[in-house]
């Protein structure tokens, strides 16, 4: 019923592809890469052995072809290797192998290339971020991974830069600035090298951003095009390939505050996908900024082109069609999740499909040459839409929704956490079916009437992590579990439940085997058909990027990296039921009757509470309260507590003094660490109200401890509260 994306062409024509290779290979590693030749290209399409690109071929299935490890010996799965990475924040690259290498991007955009048989540690390069760059980020210093393309990588930084890196010797080839440098942007997502164009997008919609995608030439890295998701200021075309579009798409936007604020969205993170066939280049589009409509647009129109695919030509960057999921997005609805592209059987006729299942909670499946939707179903409990009109395309909104516009709270499932969010699904063409790392919870959208856009940290428009007592979350608690999704049908066929929401990305097999990590710090793999436990090793760290595999001289690997944050305090809980651990950034390198073993983890760190008595008033403390939660939880966790990778603050020393905690607070004295001065947005008072509430919060905690010895709230149980990503 269902087949997967053929290899194209006779046996003849994958032999020259094969011999076209070696020739790379060669070309690779003696001299400057061949201009003649598109080396590069052939090896995304068809390669089995080597893992060239981020989503594995151009189409993003994930899915492997190699089959040594399979469904009946998967349970012999040992350790291979594993590589330290000295660092410990979130880690969400897929590793590249290419020709016995292995390329992997961590945190601070680190690049790094390893022996992909034994861990052999070959070369770094550390673009040197600038830690205070963390502010700008909505969540960590996360990196998703490299492209590979003749004999080079590309990285995108934290800090907007795009650098090209001989692969053979870890040296800067070039290095190009792709955002302004005095907005908020950043980059955590993989480029894509296609028909000689870097392509590479960015993120900063929760910060007050206006999304662009841009190509640069792979050899020179000279600019080709841009093209802009949201309209700029009227009447000022910005000079790129997009102008006609903004034109268009000026008009679903009311009022100047988008523009004037500098901010739209739409920031493509993520997601990219390319059909060679049709030579289109699929961009995920992202949420508004700020994230409420009335702050944004007056309350009114789609807002294009937020929450959308659009379809564009690499070489130029012109625009053939879209497709908006989220009219008018005001939950943080990103539409950039990973895109497959695959050619599946729909009622009797082969389609060429593209396949979505975004932080919405439905599964679009498009027609990917003519961007029209042919079904789409919720894939996980959804109450800010009951349905996909699929006469018009568009969602038929629950009115309660419109938080924004009636001024009430909503408490939106899926929350803007996503019932899917980045962790990478995979199809297999093998099974028909589309490995999800699937999420259930609720969380409120409480709009902020008082909203500014402020010059540091988040621009939402909303007050996150603000409890809304009046109302109940539609669910109870939070879920998370792999899912079998069958996209012709539009229906589950299994899931493997998992211990807390946010799991790592899948990779599927020609073995008839799914991979993933957890959040948990478990490494598994199930059968790709029903979902049944095969193998299962902790590997002492959450894991949330997404496994891959290769062969090298005959043996077949699966690697993954470990490493727990991502979303700031939500996506990671470093408790763990020995209490908080540590978080040891590596790469886990699996094969059959691998024999390496982790070193012991260390003992948790004891963590001391010890807060000076409270002598604030209400007031007060209610301020510190609000300040809090405006310009701290974001990283610190709400309501005080911390379960991830910024320290608990009810725990620190430096709430004990006035002086010190200004210098860390107002003057910086951590800026080097992540940790920069919120002068430009807090005065002393506000300063020290913030440092009164959370005096209040640790006495609270430490009344809490006495009566309940500890158990609960060491686990960081009192509601460690998710918000955006
Ligand atoms: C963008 C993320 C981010 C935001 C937002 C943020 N911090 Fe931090 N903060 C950090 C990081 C990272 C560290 C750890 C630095 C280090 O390793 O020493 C830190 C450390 C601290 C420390 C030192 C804690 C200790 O015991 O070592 C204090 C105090 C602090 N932050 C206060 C605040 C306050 C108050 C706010 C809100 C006004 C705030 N932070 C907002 C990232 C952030």
């Amino acid at each position: 019923m269902i087949s997967g994306r053929a290899p194209k062409g006779s046996l003849v024509s994958r032999a020259a592809l094969a011999a076209a290779c070696a020739v790379v290979l060669l070309a690779n590693t003696n001299t400057a890469p061949s201009g003649l030749f598109p080396g590069g290209d052939a090896r995304i399409a068809a390669d089995d052995a080597n893992w060239v690109t981020t989503g594995r071929s151009y189409d993003e299935q994930r899915f492997s072809p190699l089959s040594q490890i399979d469904d009946s010996n998967a349970s012999r799965l040992g350790l291979a290797w594993y590589a330290d990475l000295n660092m410990s924040r979130g880690e969400e690259a897929t590793p590249l192998v290419v020709d016995g290498v292995m390329y992997v991007s961590t945190a601070w955009s680190v690049v790094r290339a390893f022996d992909a048989t034994n861990g052999k540690p070959l070369w770094t390069f550390d673009p040197a971020v600038p830690r205070s760059q963390l502010v700008n980020a909505c969540c960590d210093a996360v990196n998703r991974g490299v492209a590979w393309w003749r004999g080079r990588l590309y990285v995108g930084t934290l800090d907007g830069r795009l650098i090209a890196i001989d692969a053979r010797t870890g040296k800067q080839a070039w290095s190009v600035q792709t955002t302004p440098r005095d907005l908020p942007y950043t980059i955590t997502g993989a480029p894509r090298v296609i028909k000689g164009r870097v392509i590479i997008g960015n993120g900063g919609a929760e910060l007050g951003a206006r999304g662009f995608v841009t190509a640069y030439d792979a050899m020179s890295g000279r600019k080709v095009w841009r093209f802009y998701v949201v309209p700029g200021e009227p009447g000022k075309p910005d000079g790129e390939v997009s102008d006609p579009q903004m034109a268009t798409a000026r008009e679903t936007w009311s009022g100047d505050a988008w523009w004037k604020q500098k901010a739209g969205g739409g920031n493509a993170w993520d997601a990219f996908a390319y059909d060679p066939e049709l030579d289109l280049l699929y961009i995920g589009t992202g949420n508004g900024s700020p994230w409420n409509r009335m702050a944004r647009s007056e309350g009114k129109g789609d807002n294009l082109y937020l929450s959308s695919i659009v379809a564009v030509r690499p070489e130029t960057g012109e625009y053939v069609w879209h497709y908006q999921e989220v009219p008018g997005d005001e939950w943080d609805y990103t539409a950039t999740q990973s895109i497959v592209l695959a050619d599946l059987v729909i009622d009797g006729k082969k389609r060429k499909v593209l396949m979505q299942a975004p932080k919405n909670g439905f599964f679009y499946i498009l027609d990917r040459e003519t961007g029209k939707v042919i079904s789409a179903e919720k894939y996980v409990p959804v109450n800010w839409a009951s349905k996909i009109d699929l006469a018009t395309g568009r969602p038929v909104e629950n009115p309660e929704a419109r938080y924004s516009e009636l001024g009430k709270p909503f408490y939106g499932t899926p929350s803007s956490l996503g019932g899917h969010n980045w962790p990478p699904m995979a199809f297999s063409p093998r099974t028909g079916l589309v490995y999800i790392p699937t999420q259930e919870l609720a969380l409120p959208y409480v709009s902020d009437p008082a909203y500014k856009k402020a010059p540091l940290g988040y621009n939402t428009g909303n007050r996150l992590g603000a409890s809304v007592p009046q109302l109940t979350s539609p669910l109870k608690e939070a879920k998370g579990y792999l899912m079998a999704w069958d996209p012709v049908n539009q229906r589950e066929v299994w899931r493997a439940p998992r211990d807390t929401f946010g799991n790592g990305g899948i990779l599927a097999t020609a073995g008839n085997v799914v991979f993933q990590g957890t959040g948990t710090g478990f490494f598994k793999a199930v059968r790709a058909t029903d979902g049944k436990e095969l193998f299962s090793l902790w590997g002492q760290t959450g894991i949330l990027a997404a496994p891959m595999t290769y062969m090298v001289r005959g043996k077949q690997y699966v690697a993954v990296l470990a490493g727990c944050g991502g979303v700031y305090g939500s996506a990671c809980n470093l408790y763990g039921k020995d209490g908080r651990h540590a978080n040891l950034d590596r790469v886990l390198v699996f094969a059959l009757d691998g024999r390496a073993k982790l070193p012991d983890a260390p003992a948790a760190q004891a963590m001391v509470l010890d807060p000076p008595a409270v002598t604030a008033n209400v007031a007060t403390i209610a301020e510190g309260d609000r300040q809090y939660a405006l310009r701290c939880a974001v990283c610190h966790g709400y309501r005080a507590v911390s379960t991830g990778n910024q320290p608990d603050l009810r725990y620190s020393p430096f709430i004990a003094d006035p002086d010190n905690w200004r210098s860390v607070v107002l003057d910086g004295l951590l800026a080097n660490a992540g940790m920069v001065s919120f002068s430009k947005v807090l005065d002393h008072d506000q300063a020290e109200a913030i440092r009164q509430y959370l005096i209040a919060k640790a006495q609270e905690q430490r009344a809490r401890i006495k009566g309940e010895k500890g158990t609960k709230e060491q686990k960081g149980a009192d509601e460690p509260v998710m918000h955006a990503s």
